[in-house]
């Protein structure tokens, strides 16, 4: 198939994909095989740059940089609704309807999630997305298209073609999750952090450079067009199904409800859902189903009169600071903890919550002894909000970090430009015990038995003092321990030796070393297959692996030359315990440790057959001919790689005698 054709498929499929994956969330493919299709992409359209579409897939972060937020004039103003805070509010708005409309029209209602984001207009020409903007005063909001297109559920092109020109509204939104990682980088980089989904998207939109806008989780649903009537739907329900075969994400929790009993039910079902989404909402928006009737009811200056927002009641209460605990994690990082009064916050009684670090503290001017709002944001982690200072009475202590250490005494570090404050001191029992947990825990080795609870009795009972001695443990030592029996110690030791050859990526994600997280852990694996290896490695040879940052090559290095973690990994060794190599390096990883690039046309192979034999041989891409580049492979009509890479020295091999150095081992 020439490339231009391949080209459009690609773009195609690599559309269809995301729109199984983004709209639909229901991939047909691995992601893995989507990188691929991608990477293809990306080559042919490096080799033809004067291909490229608007609507491509690369196309999503295209732009450089803006220098300011340009205002665009909606065509037709965005209205706002107007609350109801509880059923009576809704009988209302319902009675107000029936005057308007005749007595025996009882309408039919749309009941629609509220989603907490910020409200976005998309408009499509001839099914291209040609401007996005933020919703702003309702008449006038500011041009983000390029912040838009990188959201990946915001189709670029639409799935019809026949509709010349559609203004859609929606929300854009981040996940709970995304907004809690989020979160957890801004604490530890000192950066004030987001209250809420509808601040963290809207700080997220409102980025000048799009590339930073790619990086935040960000969503979409759309729930209106601007002007239902050039649609030809009768109705919303009608409308939201023409945008879902538009290609555009519809919430899937939307109901259509013949009357307002169904409305009220279908809220008392919301209020349950909300726990369980993985979005937050803030109440339901019910809309007159019918868009003659919503006509005929027609605005009033700000909002409509055929809709209404019910919202949730806040999950908001206000107690007092009594004290603060200043708690130190596994990587010695203290964190400021306010103790406050119970209190019931929407049910769960919130007796603590956490102050992240100094700079939140003082932001916030928070005081021991304030009366303080809480919240609990995405349902589970109590937050303060603000402190209430109108009810000061004098007697409020100012909260200040600790100099010293408060479980060893050691003096605490917080290096220029980190937020977070630090006791650096590898033998201090808070951070042994923290990382013994997280050595057993799920994120680590996943022992069953040795749960937070009973590593704090061992560590206490001084029964594991390093980790190595988890594997020493012995069933007549816990069998009389307090809580113990014979057979809970039984299956804790049984559950200990089975965790003693883990895969490189658990063990050294067990490890809890600075900036090692699963996704590096793995890198680390696939690239050294061993830890034998890896205890050779440089920074230099860290920093060549793509997709491992500057600060893990540093942390993991630093951590392997230790000499008490030799000492460790020596004692492990001792007690039976040992990583596995992950494959043997002479039946598949041929390629380990090469570096290898493509140039000018292969015969036998596609591009991605050729990048998948090297990856599936332990070898890496090279991204051009470069200093890390240790292999050039040359298909027909090479062009200047081949001679930057002959002037470097580097290997050169044939498509063939690639080929054939990799079928030796590819019959095995
Ligand atoms: S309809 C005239 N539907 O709530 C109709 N709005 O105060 C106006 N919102 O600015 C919007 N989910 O940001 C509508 N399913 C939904 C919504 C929704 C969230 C937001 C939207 C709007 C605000 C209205």
């Amino acid at each position: 198939m020439d490339s231009r054709k391949r080209l459009e498929e690609l773009r195609h499929l690599l559309a269809e994909h995301s729109h199984r994956y983004y709209v639909l969330d229901n991939p047909l493919i691995a992601d893995g095989e989507y990188d691929r299709l991608f990477q293809e992409l990306l080559e042919i359209e490096g080799k033809h740059p004067e291909w490229i579409v608007p609507d491509s897939p690369s196309q999503r972060v295209g732009d450089v940089p803006l220098d300011k937020f340009v205002q665009v004039a909606h065509r037709l103003p965005m209205l706002s609704l107007e609350n109801a805070f509880d059923d009576q509010d809704l009988f209302d708005f319902e009675d107000r309807l029936l005057r308007f409309l005749l007595q025996d029209e009882a309408p039919e209602y749309i009941a629609e999630p509220k989603l907490d984001g910020l409200a976005v207009e998309l408009v499509y020409e001839e099914g291209f997305l040609v401007l996005g903007s933020t919703r702003g005063n309702g008449e006038v909001g500011e041009d983000i298209t390029a912040q838009l297109r990188t959201v990946s559920s915001i189709p670029l092109r639409l799935r019809r073609e026949d509709v010349p020109r559609l203004e859609v509204r929606g929300e854009v939104f981040m996940n709970r999750e995304g907004l809690v990682e989020l979160n957890r980088q801004r604490a530890e980089a000192g950066e004030a952090l987001f209250a809420n989904p509808r601040n963290a998207a809207a700080g997220s939109l409102r980025q000048l450079d799009p590339a930073i806008t790619a990086q935040r989780p960000l969503r979409f649903f759309v729930y209106g067009v601007s002007e239902p009537s050039v649609t030809g739907c009768r109705n919303q329900l009608e409308l939201l199904q023409f945008l879902a075969d538009l290609g555009l994400p519809v919430n899937s929790h939307i109901r259509l409800c013949p009357d307002m009993a169904a409305v009220i039910n279908h809220f008392s079902a919301l209020a349950v859902l909300r726990h369980e989404l993985p979005y937050e909402i803030d109440g339901m928006v019910v809309k007159v189903n019918d868009f003659s009737l919503q006509t005929r009811l027609g605005s009033k200056a700000r909002a409509p009169r055929w809709a209404i927002a019910c919202k949730f009641p806040a999950i908001q209460a206000t107690t007092r600071i009594m004290t603060v605990e200043f708690q130190v994690g596994r990587t010695g990082a203290v964190t400021p903890v306010a103790i406050l009064e119970p209190v019931d916050v929407g049910g769960v009684v919130v007796s603590r919550a956490t102050l992240h670090n100094g700079a939140e503290i003082k932001r916030k001017d928070l005081h021991q002894g304030d009366t303080v709002l809480v919240q609990r944001a995405g349902d589970v982690i109590p937050e303060i909000v603000k402190a209430v200072p109108e009810k000061r009475d004098g007697s409020e202590q100012p909260i200040v970090m600790p100099e010293f250490c408060p479980v060893c005494s050691h003096p605490l570090v917080k290096p220029e430009g980190e937020a977070v404050t630090r006791c650096l001191n590898p033998h201090c029992p808070a951070q042994r015990l923290r990382s013994f947990v997280h050595f057993c825990s799920k994120a680590g080795l996943d022992i069953e038995g040795l749960g937070k609870k009973s590593v704090e009795q061992l560590f206490e009972l001084e029964l594991i003092q390093d980790l190595p001695d988890i594997f020493l443990l012995k069933k007549e030592d816990l069998a009389s321990l307090e809580g113990w029996g014979e057979k809970s110690a039984e299956n804790v030791v049984a559950a200990v030796n089975a965790a003693k050859t883990p895969s490189l990526s658990r063990f050294l994600a067990a490890l809890g070393i600075r900036y090692v997280g699963e996704v590096t852990a793995s890198l680390l694996e696939r690239t050294f297959h061993n830890l034998e290896s890896l205890l050779e490695v440089t920074v230099d040879d860290l920093v060549e692996i793509e997709g491992l940052g500057e600060q893990a090559a540093h942390s993991t290095v630093e951590y392997l030359s230790d000499s008490s973690v030799q000492e460790m990994f020596a004692r492990f060794r001792a007690a039976g315990v040992w990583p596995q190599s992950v494959t043997s390096p002479n039946e598949r990883l041929l390629l380990s440790g090469e570096v290898l690039l493509f140039t000018g046309s292969l015969k036998k192979l596609s591009r991605s057959e050729a990048k998948k034999l090297v990856k599936d041989n332990g070898g890496q891409i090279a991204s051009g001919v470069t200093k890390k580049l240790t292999c050039l492979v040359v298909g027909e009509k090479p062009g200047s790689k081949l001679k930057k890479a002959q002037e470097l020295g580097k290997k050169i091999l044939t498509e063939d005698a690639f080929l054939h150095m990799l079928e030796s081992v590819q019959s095995v």
